[in-house]
């Protein structure tokens, strides 16, 4: 009998989490004996529960809020732009050691080159509003694809300035007010905020500036049509919603626990826009 590989995603609270959907759906389609559950733990416990995860017969797993920084001074990091973020949301055994990665920076990244096949990040102009962990996660990943510049508006000023220090002068910190003297000449606009999110204001930036080819994506995707894209489609601009990447950061993290790299399909996207709408498919 082939043993059942098992992986799982972290967080306090976790009911909320879309990733055993998510992986439940390519261990069905692809007729692997494993499973993939969410497990809530306490920050308090966090530590034991690391010390345990081979015990438990865990493969590997997600890691969510609150625990992302935690986890990550508690497992070996070894890829270097992991080491520059301070949070993982993946974690994975080699030989024996449980180490941590980051794959929301490119989980992005593979949304857009699936959604717009045509935008290349090499010599791209982008403009990021926040300067959170998502912001600074696509950052990273989004100058080693050869982005040119990466202006950055968000409400504490300071925190955009760290991103400067930590990532060079291709990032170039603002002041949230300011974002839309960039427009003109931004190719892809990013809203990392959580703006726009059910339950919080929206985000109200005037769109005028973008010229014709820019791209606009939204990395909230609850819900799914964001006023920002809603304003962004009123303008025929081309639009990437936060399912895709959701979707995509999850598939390095399959591939490592289960040995098989998944796709990203129409079938899974319909699941997922079900689950977020309340309906069943
Ligand atoms: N699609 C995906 O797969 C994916 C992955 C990760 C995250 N996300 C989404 O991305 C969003 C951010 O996540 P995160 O982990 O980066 O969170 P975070 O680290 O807490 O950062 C939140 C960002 O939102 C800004 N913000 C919050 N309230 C604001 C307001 N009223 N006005 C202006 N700016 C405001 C913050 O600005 P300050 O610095 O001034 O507080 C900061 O830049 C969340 O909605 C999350 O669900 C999506």
């Amino acid at each position: 009998m082939i043993a059942k590989r098992q992986a799982c995603v972290i967080g306090w609270p976790i009911d909320h989490s879309r990733s055993p959907l998510l992986h439940g759906f390519w261990l069905e389609k692809y007729g692997i004996p494993g499973r993939y559950d969410r497990i809530p733990v306490r920050p308090e416990d966090l530590s034991d529960f690391l010390h345990g995860f081979r015990a438990r017969g865990l493969v590997g797993g997600n890691v969510t809020l609150p625990h992302k920084e935690a986890v990550f001074r508690q497992v070996t990091v070894r890829d270097p732009l992991t080491a520059k973020l301070g949070a993982v949301n993946t974690l994975y055994f080699e030989d024996d050691t449980l180490c941590g990665t980051s794959t929301d920076g490119y989980g992005f990244v593979a949304s857009i080159e699936q959604e717009v096949p045509d935008f290349t990040f090499s010599g791209a102009r982008v403009t990021i509003l926040g300067a959170g962990g998502a912001s600074r996660s696509i950052i990273g990943v989004i100058l080693e694809a050869g982005a040119q510049k990466i202006s950055v508006a968000n409400r504490s000023l300071a925190r955009a300035e760290q991103l400067r220090s930590d990532f060079g002068p291709q990032v170039i910190p603002m002041e949230w007010g300011r974002a839309e003297d960039v427009l003109p000449g931004t190719d892809l606009l990013v809203n990392t905020t959580s703006l726009g999110m059910a339950g919080k204001a929206p985000l109200t930036i005037d769109l005028a500036g973008l010229p014709g080819h820019a791209v606009v994506s939204d990395i909230v995707y609850v819900p799914l049509t964001t006023p920002l894209l809603t304003a962004a489609r009123a303008r025929n601009l081309r639009t990437v919603d936060g399912l895709g990447m959701l979707m995509h950061q999850a598939v390095p993290g399959f591939e490592r626990w289960f040995g098989i790299r998944p796709e990203v399909t129409p079938e899974l996207r319909a699941l997922l826009e079900a689950d977020i709408e309340g309906r069943r498919l």
